[in-house]
Protein backbone atom coordinates (compact mmCIF):
# COMPACT_ATOMS: atom_id res chain seq x y z
CA UNK A 1 0.00 0.00 0.00
CA UNK A 2 1.49 3.59 -0.73
CA UNK A 3 1.55 6.55 1.89
CA UNK A 4 -0.05 9.28 1.16
CA UNK A 5 2.95 11.51 -0.12
CA UNK A 6 3.39 15.30 0.90
CA UNK A 7 6.21 17.41 -0.84
CA UNK A 8 8.75 19.18 0.96
CA UNK A 9 11.08 21.39 -0.64
CA UNK A 10 14.30 22.72 0.86
CA UNK A 11 14.17 26.64 0.23
CA UNK A 12 15.16 28.66 3.29
CA UNK A 13 18.91 28.63 2.81
CA UNK A 14 20.90 32.27 2.14
CA UNK A 15 22.94 30.92 -1.01
CA UNK A 16 25.99 33.08 -0.13
CA UNK A 17 27.96 32.03 -3.20
CA UNK A 18 25.48 34.09 -5.57
CA UNK A 19 26.65 36.66 -3.89
CA UNK A 20 23.36 38.55 -4.40
CA UNK A 21 20.98 40.15 -2.37
CA UNK A 22 18.71 38.36 -4.20
CA UNK A 23 17.11 34.82 -2.62
CA UNK A 24 18.75 32.43 -4.67
CA UNK A 25 15.76 29.88 -5.32
CA UNK A 26 14.43 33.01 -6.57
CA UNK A 27 17.23 33.03 -9.34
CA UNK A 28 15.68 32.79 -12.70
CA UNK A 29 16.69 29.81 -14.88
CA UNK A 30 14.81 29.24 -18.52
CA UNK A 31 12.68 32.28 -17.58
CA UNK A 32 11.32 31.69 -14.07
CA UNK A 33 12.74 31.58 -10.24
CA UNK A 34 14.47 27.88 -9.75
CA UNK A 35 12.52 27.56 -7.13
CA UNK A 36 8.92 27.20 -9.34
CA UNK A 37 9.92 24.39 -11.48
CA UNK A 38 10.75 22.32 -8.82
CA UNK A 39 7.02 22.96 -7.07
CA UNK A 40 5.64 22.30 -10.98
CA UNK A 41 7.47 19.17 -10.44
CA UNK A 42 6.13 18.01 -7.16
CA UNK A 43 2.57 20.08 -8.39
CA UNK A 44 2.86 17.04 -11.52
CA UNK A 45 3.82 14.34 -9.52
CA UNK A 46 0.42 14.58 -8.14
CA UNK A 47 1.77 15.50 -4.21
CA UNK A 48 -1.21 15.73 -1.79
CA UNK A 49 0.48 18.75 -0.22
CA UNK A 50 3.00 20.78 -1.05
CA UNK A 51 5.03 22.59 2.16
CA UNK A 52 7.80 25.01 0.91
CA UNK A 53 10.52 26.43 4.03
CA UNK A 54 11.63 29.36 3.75
CA UNK A 55 13.62 31.62 5.82
CA UNK A 56 16.41 34.24 4.40
CA UNK A 57 14.14 36.92 2.35
CA UNK A 58 10.96 35.08 3.10
CA UNK A 59 8.63 37.45 2.43
CA UNK A 60 10.45 38.12 -0.96
CA UNK A 61 9.82 34.73 -1.75
CA UNK A 62 6.13 34.32 -1.01
CA UNK A 63 5.75 37.55 -2.91
CA UNK A 64 7.00 36.32 -5.94
CA UNK A 65 6.11 32.63 -6.33
CA UNK A 66 2.43 32.11 -6.87
CA UNK A 67 0.06 28.65 -6.22
CA UNK A 68 -3.17 28.49 -3.31
CA UNK A 69 -2.08 25.22 -2.94
CA UNK A 70 1.37 25.92 -1.23
CA UNK A 71 1.81 25.99 2.19
CA UNK A 72 4.54 28.28 3.72
CA UNK A 73 6.72 27.08 6.57
CA UNK A 74 9.24 29.33 8.22
CA UNK A 75 12.47 28.29 9.55
CA UNK A 76 13.24 31.42 11.17
CA UNK A 77 17.43 30.71 11.50
CA UNK A 78 18.96 28.76 8.86
CA UNK A 79 21.01 26.06 10.80
CA UNK A 80 21.25 23.73 8.09
CA UNK A 81 18.91 21.12 5.78
CA UNK A 82 18.39 18.69 8.45
CA UNK A 83 17.08 22.03 11.05
CA UNK A 84 14.98 23.00 7.81
CA UNK A 85 12.94 19.41 7.60
CA UNK A 86 12.09 19.15 11.38
CA UNK A 87 10.55 22.65 10.78
CA UNK A 88 7.84 20.38 8.91
CA UNK A 89 6.85 18.62 12.03
CA UNK A 90 3.51 20.43 13.30
CA UNK A 91 2.66 21.12 10.04
CA UNK A 92 2.39 17.31 9.12
CA UNK A 93 1.12 16.14 12.49
CA UNK A 94 -2.35 15.50 11.40
CA UNK A 95 -1.13 12.57 8.59
CA UNK A 96 1.74 11.39 10.81
CA UNK A 97 1.68 7.29 11.07
CA UNK A 98 2.05 6.76 7.01
CA UNK A 99 3.29 9.46 5.47
CA UNK A 100 6.01 10.18 2.75
CA UNK A 101 7.46 13.04 2.71
CA UNK A 102 9.02 13.61 -0.92
CA UNK A 103 11.93 16.16 0.38
CA UNK A 104 13.48 17.99 -2.64
CA UNK A 105 15.54 21.17 -2.98
CA UNK A 106 14.75 24.55 -4.20
CA UNK A 107 17.66 24.97 -6.13
CA UNK A 108 18.18 21.72 -7.88
CA UNK A 109 15.80 22.73 -10.47
CA UNK A 110 16.05 20.11 -13.70
CA UNK A 111 14.41 17.16 -11.26
CA UNK A 112 11.51 15.69 -13.18
CA UNK A 113 7.98 14.79 -11.91
CA UNK A 114 8.81 11.31 -13.13
CA UNK A 115 11.86 10.89 -10.76
CA UNK A 116 10.05 12.24 -7.55
CA UNK A 117 7.69 8.92 -8.58
CA UNK A 118 10.44 6.66 -8.77
CA UNK A 119 11.43 8.11 -5.09
CA UNK A 120 8.33 7.23 -3.67
CA UNK A 121 7.90 3.55 -5.93
CA UNK A 122 11.64 2.84 -4.77
CA UNK A 123 11.20 4.00 -0.94
CA UNK A 124 8.28 1.71 -0.88
CA UNK A 125 9.84 -1.64 -2.13
CA UNK A 126 9.73 -4.46 -0.75
CA UNK A 127 8.83 -5.36 2.87
CA UNK A 128 11.62 -3.62 4.45
CA UNK A 129 11.31 -0.41 2.35
CA UNK A 130 11.61 2.45 4.39
CA UNK A 131 13.41 5.64 2.34
CA UNK A 132 14.86 6.00 -0.80
CA UNK A 133 17.12 8.80 -2.45
CA UNK A 134 18.36 10.14 -5.51
CA UNK A 135 21.97 9.68 -6.49
CA UNK A 136 23.83 10.10 -9.46
CA UNK A 137 27.60 8.99 -11.25
CA UNK A 138 29.47 12.74 -12.07
CA UNK A 139 32.20 13.34 -13.48
CA UNK A 140 33.20 16.35 -11.60
CA UNK A 141 31.29 15.50 -8.28
CA UNK A 142 32.91 19.22 -6.85
CA UNK A 143 31.26 19.88 -3.98
CA UNK A 144 28.37 17.42 -3.80
CA UNK A 145 27.87 15.36 -0.90
CA UNK A 146 29.23 12.06 -1.29
CA UNK A 147 27.59 8.48 -1.17
CA UNK A 148 29.02 5.78 0.85
CA UNK A 149 27.08 2.38 0.02
CA UNK A 150 26.63 -1.16 1.67
CA UNK A 151 27.36 -4.60 -0.10
CA UNK A 152 23.52 -4.53 -0.69
CA UNK A 153 23.44 -1.79 -2.31
CA UNK A 154 21.86 0.02 0.18
CA UNK A 155 22.80 3.31 1.78
CA UNK A 156 25.59 3.27 4.19
CA UNK A 157 26.54 7.23 5.11
CA UNK A 158 26.61 10.66 2.94
CA UNK A 159 29.75 12.99 3.84
CA UNK A 160 29.59 16.41 2.99
CA UNK A 161 32.37 17.79 0.23
CA UNK A 162 34.06 20.21 2.96
CA UNK A 163 33.96 17.45 5.24
CA UNK A 164 35.58 14.49 3.46
CA UNK A 165 38.93 12.91 3.38
CA UNK A 166 40.72 12.65 -0.31
CA UNK A 167 40.09 9.15 -0.49
CA UNK A 168 36.09 9.94 -0.19
CA UNK A 169 36.28 13.00 -2.11
CA UNK A 170 37.49 10.39 -4.82
CA UNK A 171 33.71 8.60 -4.82
CA UNK A 172 31.92 10.00 -8.24
CA UNK A 173 28.43 9.17 -6.59
CA UNK A 174 26.68 12.01 -5.57
CA UNK A 175 23.89 12.86 -2.94
CA UNK A 176 21.20 14.94 -5.84
CA UNK A 177 19.60 16.08 -2.46
CA UNK A 178 15.99 14.49 -2.98
CA UNK A 179 14.51 12.01 -0.77
CA UNK A 180 11.34 10.10 0.08
CA UNK A 181 11.60 9.26 4.11
CA UNK A 182 8.68 8.08 5.90
CA UNK A 183 6.99 10.51 8.75
CA UNK A 184 7.22 10.60 11.91
CA UNK A 185 9.89 8.49 12.20
CA UNK A 186 12.21 10.88 10.22
CA UNK A 187 11.71 13.66 12.85
CA UNK A 188 13.35 11.34 15.61
CA UNK A 189 16.41 10.86 13.81
CA UNK A 190 16.41 14.58 12.87
CA UNK A 191 16.21 14.96 16.87
CA UNK A 192 19.70 13.49 17.12
CA UNK A 193 21.95 15.09 14.36
CA UNK A 194 24.46 17.24 15.86
CA UNK A 195 26.38 20.43 14.20
CA UNK A 196 30.08 18.62 14.76
CA UNK A 197 30.86 19.55 10.90
CA UNK A 198 32.89 21.61 9.34
CA UNK A 199 30.12 24.43 8.37
CA UNK A 200 28.52 23.86 11.90
CA UNK A 201 25.27 22.82 10.41
CA UNK A 202 22.44 20.29 10.94
CA UNK A 203 23.30 18.11 8.27
CA UNK A 204 19.75 15.93 6.77
CA UNK A 205 22.40 14.08 5.20
CA UNK A 206 23.37 12.99 8.72
CA UNK A 207 19.92 11.92 10.00
CA UNK A 208 19.24 10.20 6.24
CA UNK A 209 22.77 8.23 7.44
CA UNK A 210 21.64 7.32 11.21
CA UNK A 211 18.94 5.72 9.96
CA UNK A 212 20.68 3.41 8.10
CA UNK A 213 23.26 2.41 10.72
CA UNK A 214 19.96 1.99 12.40
CA UNK A 215 18.87 -1.09 10.10
CA UNK A 216 16.61 1.37 7.79
CA UNK A 217 16.43 0.68 4.85
CA UNK A 218 17.22 3.37 2.82
CA UNK A 219 17.17 2.61 -1.69
CA UNK A 220 19.41 4.29 -3.74
CA UNK A 221 17.53 5.31 -6.66
CA UNK A 222 20.45 6.39 -9.88
CA UNK A 223 18.93 8.89 -11.89
CA UNK A 224 19.41 7.78 -15.63
CA UNK A 225 20.16 11.32 -16.25
CA UNK A 226 22.54 12.67 -13.78
CA UNK A 227 22.06 16.62 -14.92
CA UNK A 228 18.74 15.98 -13.24
CA UNK A 229 21.14 15.88 -10.25
CA UNK A 230 22.79 19.62 -10.79
CA UNK A 231 22.21 21.69 -8.07
CA UNK A 232 23.01 25.49 -8.24
CA UNK A 233 25.12 27.14 -5.48
CA UNK A 234 26.96 30.02 -7.37
CA UNK A 235 26.21 32.44 -10.87
CA UNK A 236 28.45 29.36 -12.91
CA UNK A 237 26.26 26.89 -12.26
CA UNK A 238 22.72 28.54 -12.47
CA UNK A 239 23.95 29.54 -16.37
CA UNK A 240 24.68 25.25 -16.70
CA UNK A 241 21.25 24.68 -15.45
CA UNK A 242 19.66 27.01 -17.24
CA UNK A 243 21.49 25.78 -20.38
CA UNK A 244 20.23 22.46 -19.89
CA UNK A 245 16.60 23.34 -19.10
CA UNK A 246 16.40 24.82 -22.29
CA UNK A 247 18.23 21.97 -24.38
CA UNK A 248 15.99 19.03 -22.94
CA UNK A 249 13.09 21.46 -24.35
CA UNK A 250 14.91 21.93 -27.70
CA UNK A 251 15.43 17.93 -28.25
CA UNK A 252 11.92 17.30 -27.22
CA UNK A 253 10.58 20.01 -30.01
CA UNK A 254 13.19 18.21 -32.72
CA UNK A 255 11.79 14.86 -31.86
CA UNK A 256 8.06 16.10 -32.29
CA UNK A 257 8.86 18.05 -35.66
CA UNK A 258 10.54 21.11 -35.09
CA UNK A 259 13.38 22.78 -37.12
CA UNK A 260 15.82 23.86 -34.57
CA UNK A 261 18.60 25.06 -37.23
CA UNK A 262 21.30 26.18 -34.38
CA UNK A 263 20.14 24.94 -30.89
CA UNK A 264 23.15 26.48 -29.43
CA UNK A 265 22.04 29.55 -30.27
CA UNK A 266 18.73 29.45 -29.75
CA UNK A 267 16.00 30.06 -26.53
CA UNK A 268 12.83 28.40 -26.33
CA UNK A 269 11.69 28.15 -22.79
CA UNK A 270 10.23 24.87 -21.27
CA UNK A 271 6.32 26.10 -21.11
CA UNK A 272 6.21 27.30 -24.99
CA UNK A 273 4.83 25.10 -27.66
CA UNK A 274 5.76 25.03 -31.59
CA UNK A 275 4.28 23.06 -33.87
CA UNK A 276 5.32 20.64 -36.14
CA UNK A 277 7.17 21.99 -39.43
CA UNK A 278 8.25 25.25 -38.05
CA UNK A 279 11.44 26.45 -38.72
CA UNK A 280 13.56 27.82 -36.09
CA UNK A 281 16.70 30.49 -37.19
CA UNK A 282 19.48 31.07 -34.89
CA UNK A 283 18.98 33.71 -32.10
CA UNK A 284 15.50 33.17 -32.15
CA UNK A 285 14.16 33.59 -28.39
CA UNK A 286 10.79 31.90 -27.55
CA UNK A 287 9.42 32.80 -23.73
CA UNK A 288 7.08 32.48 -21.54
CA UNK A 289 3.98 31.50 -22.53
CA UNK A 290 4.32 31.70 -26.27
CA UNK A 291 2.64 29.42 -28.71
CA UNK A 292 3.67 29.32 -32.21
CA UNK A 293 1.33 26.92 -34.64
CA UNK A 294 2.56 24.71 -37.64
CA UNK A 295 4.60 25.54 -40.64
CA UNK A 296 5.91 29.19 -38.92
CA UNK A 297 9.02 30.50 -40.05
CA UNK A 298 10.97 32.65 -37.08
CA UNK A 299 14.06 34.27 -38.86
CA UNK A 300 17.23 35.63 -37.01
CA UNK A 301 16.70 37.58 -34.07
CA UNK A 302 13.02 37.02 -33.60
CA UNK A 303 12.21 38.21 -29.62
CA UNK A 304 8.80 36.89 -28.53
CA UNK A 305 7.16 36.90 -24.71
CA UNK A 306 3.73 35.54 -24.32
CA UNK A 307 2.19 35.23 -27.89
CA UNK A 308 -0.14 32.95 -29.30
CA UNK A 309 1.09 33.00 -33.19
CA UNK A 310 -1.21 31.04 -35.19
CA UNK A 311 0.16 28.47 -38.55
CA UNK A 312 2.13 29.48 -41.31
CA UNK A 313 2.93 33.10 -39.95
CA UNK A 314 6.43 34.43 -41.14
CA UNK A 315 8.19 36.61 -38.47
CA UNK A 316 11.27 38.29 -40.31
CA UNK A 317 14.43 39.05 -38.85
CA UNK A 318 14.80 40.93 -35.60
CA UNK A 319 11.07 41.45 -34.46
CA UNK A 320 10.05 42.01 -31.02
CA UNK A 321 6.69 40.72 -29.83
CA UNK A 322 5.44 40.83 -26.68
CA UNK A 323 2.10 39.35 -25.53
CA UNK A 324 0.92 39.83 -29.33
CA UNK A 325 -1.63 37.41 -31.16
CA UNK A 326 -0.86 36.32 -34.67
CA UNK A 327 -3.41 35.10 -37.02
CA UNK A 328 -2.56 32.24 -39.45
CA UNK A 329 -0.34 33.73 -42.65
CA UNK A 330 0.74 36.93 -41.40
CA UNK A 331 4.23 38.74 -41.86
CA UNK A 332 5.81 40.62 -39.41
CA UNK A 333 9.08 42.69 -39.74
CA UNK A 334 11.89 42.58 -40.60
CA UNK A 335 12.68 44.94 -37.13
CA UNK A 336 8.96 45.10 -36.54
CA UNK A 337 7.63 45.85 -32.33
CA UNK A 338 4.54 44.30 -31.63
CA UNK A 339 3.58 45.29 -27.44
CA UNK A 340 1.09 43.67 -25.20
CA UNK A 341 -2.56 43.77 -26.62
CA UNK A 342 -1.72 43.49 -30.17
CA UNK A 343 -3.81 41.30 -32.44
CA UNK A 344 -3.21 40.48 -36.26
CA UNK A 345 -5.90 39.23 -37.99
CA UNK A 346 -5.06 36.56 -41.17
CA UNK A 347 -2.48 37.45 -43.87
CA UNK A 348 -2.58 40.64 -42.28
CA UNK A 349 1.36 42.72 -42.96
CA UNK A 350 3.63 44.58 -40.43
CA UNK A 351 6.69 46.10 -41.95
CA UNK A 352 9.80 47.23 -41.15
CA UNK A 353 10.16 49.81 -38.40
CA UNK A 354 6.67 49.50 -37.57
CA UNK A 355 5.14 49.81 -33.81
CA UNK A 356 1.73 48.56 -32.73
CA UNK A 357 0.44 48.54 -29.44
CA UNK A 358 -2.81 47.66 -28.12
CA UNK A 359 -4.43 47.41 -31.76
CA UNK A 360 -6.23 45.31 -34.04
CA UNK A 361 -5.27 44.81 -37.77
CA UNK A 362 -8.15 43.58 -39.97
CA UNK A 363 -7.28 40.78 -42.29
CA UNK A 364 -5.27 41.23 -45.44
CA UNK A 365 -4.03 44.82 -43.93
CA UNK A 366 -0.93 46.43 -44.66
CA UNK A 367 1.44 48.53 -42.27
CA UNK A 368 4.34 48.58 -44.03
CA UNK A 369 6.81 51.01 -43.71
CA UNK A 370 7.90 53.17 -40.40
CA UNK A 371 4.57 53.73 -38.37
CA UNK A 372 3.13 53.72 -35.04
CA UNK A 373 -0.22 52.00 -34.48
CA UNK A 374 -1.65 52.67 -30.98
CA UNK A 375 -5.60 51.99 -29.45
CA UNK A 376 -6.44 51.50 -32.95
CA UNK A 377 -8.98 48.99 -34.55
CA UNK A 378 -8.01 48.91 -38.74
CA UNK A 379 -10.38 47.20 -40.76
CA UNK A 380 -9.90 44.57 -43.24
CA UNK A 381 -7.56 45.19 -46.53
CA UNK A 382 -6.86 48.64 -45.60
CA UNK A 383 -3.00 50.26 -46.04
CA UNK A 384 -1.46 52.61 -43.52
CA UNK A 385 1.25 54.12 -45.75
CA UNK A 386 5.16 54.99 -44.56
CA UNK A 387 5.38 57.45 -41.57
CA UNK A 388 1.59 57.14 -40.58
CA UNK A 389 0.88 57.35 -37.33
CA UNK A 390 -2.28 57.53 -35.40
CA UNK A 391 -1.46 60.50 -32.48
CA UNK A 392 -3.65 58.44 -29.50
CA UNK A 393 -2.34 60.18 -26.42
CA UNK A 394 -3.08 64.05 -25.59
CA UNK A 395 -0.62 64.09 -22.89
CA UNK A 396 -2.95 63.12 -20.16
CA UNK A 397 -5.25 60.68 -21.71
CA UNK A 398 -5.01 57.72 -24.44
CA UNK A 399 -7.41 58.16 -27.75
CA UNK A 400 -8.89 55.46 -30.11
CA UNK A 401 -8.78 55.38 -33.41
CA UNK A 402 -10.78 53.88 -36.05
CA UNK A 403 -10.13 52.89 -39.89
CA UNK A 404 -12.85 50.77 -41.46
CA UNK A 405 -12.42 48.24 -44.10
CA UNK A 406 -10.45 49.00 -47.40
CA UNK A 407 -9.42 52.11 -46.28
CA UNK A 408 -6.16 54.00 -47.22
CA UNK A 409 -4.35 55.98 -45.45
CA UNK A 410 -1.61 58.11 -47.68
CA UNK A 411 1.95 58.40 -46.22
CA UNK A 412 2.53 60.29 -43.36
CA UNK A 413 -0.64 60.71 -42.16
CA UNK A 414 -1.34 62.31 -38.44
CA UNK A 415 -4.49 60.65 -37.08
CA UNK A 416 -5.45 62.66 -34.27
CA UNK A 417 -7.63 60.08 -32.18
CA UNK A 418 -10.56 59.90 -30.93
CA UNK A 419 -11.30 59.75 -34.98
CA UNK A 420 -12.84 57.70 -37.51
CA UNK A 421 -11.79 56.92 -41.45
CA UNK A 422 -14.19 55.37 -42.63
CA UNK A 423 -14.94 52.63 -45.23
CA UNK A 424 -13.31 52.70 -48.19
CA UNK A 425 -12.01 56.21 -47.32
CA UNK A 426 -8.24 58.08 -48.15
CA UNK A 427 -6.40 60.57 -46.93
CA UNK A 428 -3.87 62.31 -48.66
CA UNK A 429 0.00 61.76 -47.60
CA UNK A 430 0.97 64.47 -44.99
CA UNK A 431 -2.18 65.14 -43.49
CA UNK A 432 -3.03 65.83 -40.00
CA UNK A 433 -6.35 64.05 -39.67
CA UNK A 434 -8.72 65.89 -36.49
CA UNK A 435 -12.35 65.10 -38.32
CA UNK A 436 -14.11 61.84 -38.66
CA UNK A 437 -13.72 61.02 -42.47
CA UNK A 438 -16.82 59.67 -44.46
CA UNK A 439 -16.54 56.54 -46.00
CA UNK A 440 -15.47 57.07 -49.48
CA UNK A 441 -14.27 60.57 -48.48
CA UNK A 442 -10.55 61.68 -49.43
CA UNK A 443 -9.79 63.60 -46.99
CA UNK A 444 -6.99 66.15 -47.25
CA UNK A 445 -5.65 68.10 -44.14
CA UNK A 446 -2.74 69.75 -45.39
CA UNK A 447 -1.37 72.84 -46.54
CA UNK A 448 -2.13 73.80 -50.42
CA UNK A 449 1.79 73.57 -52.32
CA UNK A 450 2.42 77.35 -53.76
CA UNK A 451 5.27 76.80 -56.49
CA UNK A 452 7.26 80.40 -56.34
CA UNK A 453 8.55 80.84 -60.21
CA UNK A 454 12.12 81.71 -60.87
CA UNK A 455 12.41 82.42 -56.74
CA UNK A 456 14.74 79.15 -56.28
CA UNK A 457 18.01 80.94 -57.47
CA UNK A 458 17.03 83.67 -54.95
CA UNK A 459 16.78 81.78 -52.25
CA UNK A 460 19.89 80.11 -52.62
CA UNK A 461 22.00 83.15 -53.24
CA UNK A 462 20.39 84.68 -49.98
CA UNK A 463 21.23 80.81 -48.15
CA UNK A 464 24.88 81.30 -49.41
CA UNK A 465 25.77 84.92 -47.86
CA UNK A 466 24.05 83.91 -44.73
CA UNK A 467 26.51 81.35 -44.59
CA UNK A 468 29.65 83.68 -45.43
CA UNK A 469 28.56 85.78 -42.61
CA UNK A 470 28.13 82.99 -39.98
CA UNK A 471 31.63 81.71 -41.19
C1 LIG B 1 23.07 19.60 0.02
C2 LIG B 1 23.41 18.25 0.64
C3 LIG B 1 24.43 17.54 -0.23
C4 LIG B 1 23.87 17.38 -1.62
C5 LIG B 1 23.40 18.74 -2.20
C6 LIG B 1 22.62 18.49 -3.46
C7 LIG B 1 23.21 18.55 3.05
C8 LIG B 1 23.93 18.75 4.32
N1 LIG B 1 23.96 18.46 1.97
O1 LIG B 1 24.29 20.35 0.00
O2 LIG B 1 24.75 16.26 0.31
O3 LIG B 1 24.85 16.78 -2.47
O4 LIG B 1 22.54 19.42 -1.28
O5 LIG B 1 22.37 19.70 -4.13
O6 LIG B 1 22.00 18.48 3.05
N2 LIG B 1 18.29 25.03 3.09
C9 LIG B 1 17.30 25.41 3.99
N3 LIG B 1 17.65 25.72 5.26
C10 LIG B 1 18.94 25.65 5.70
C11 LIG B 1 19.93 25.27 4.78
C12 LIG B 1 19.58 24.95 3.49
O7 LIG B 1 16.13 25.46 3.63
O8 LIG B 1 19.16 25.94 6.88
C13 LIG B 1 17.90 24.72 1.70
C14 LIG B 1 18.61 25.62 0.69
O9 LIG B 1 17.83 26.79 0.41
C15 LIG B 1 18.73 24.72 -0.52
C16 LIG B 1 18.75 23.32 0.04
O10 LIG B 1 18.28 23.42 1.37
O11 LIG B 1 17.62 24.87 -1.39
C17 LIG B 1 20.17 22.73 0.06
O12 LIG B 1 21.00 23.56 0.86
P1 LIG B 1 22.47 23.93 0.43
O13 LIG B 1 23.05 24.76 1.49
O14 LIG B 1 22.49 24.43 -0.95
O15 LIG B 1 23.14 22.49 0.52
P2 LIG B 1 24.38 21.95 -0.32
O16 LIG B 1 25.64 22.42 0.31
O17 LIG B 1 24.18 22.18 -1.74
CA1 LIG C 1 22.79 23.39 -2.95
Amino acid sequence: MSRPRIAVVLAAGKGTRMRSSLPKVLHQAAGRPMLEWVIDAARAAGCERTLVIVGHGAETVREEIRGDDIQWVLQEEQRGTGHALAQVEPHVQGTLGDALLLVLSGDVPLLTADTIGRLAVAADRGDTGWGSMAVAELDEPAGLGRVLTRPDGGLDRIVEARDASPEILKIRRINAGLYALPAPEIFDFLRGIKTNNAQGELYLTDAVGDAASAGRRVELLTLENPDEALGVNNRAELSKVHRLLIERHLDGLMESGVTILEPGRTIVEPRVAVGPDTVIHPGVSLLGLTRIGSGCTLHQGAWLRDCTVDDGVTIEPYSVLDAARVAAGCRVGPFARLRPGTRLMERARVGNFVEVKASELGPDSKVGHLAYVGDAKVGEGANLGAGVVTCNYDGQRKHSTAIGAGAFIGSDTMLVAPVNVGEGASTAAGSVITKDVPPGALAVGRTRQKNLEGRAGGLRARRGSAETKEG
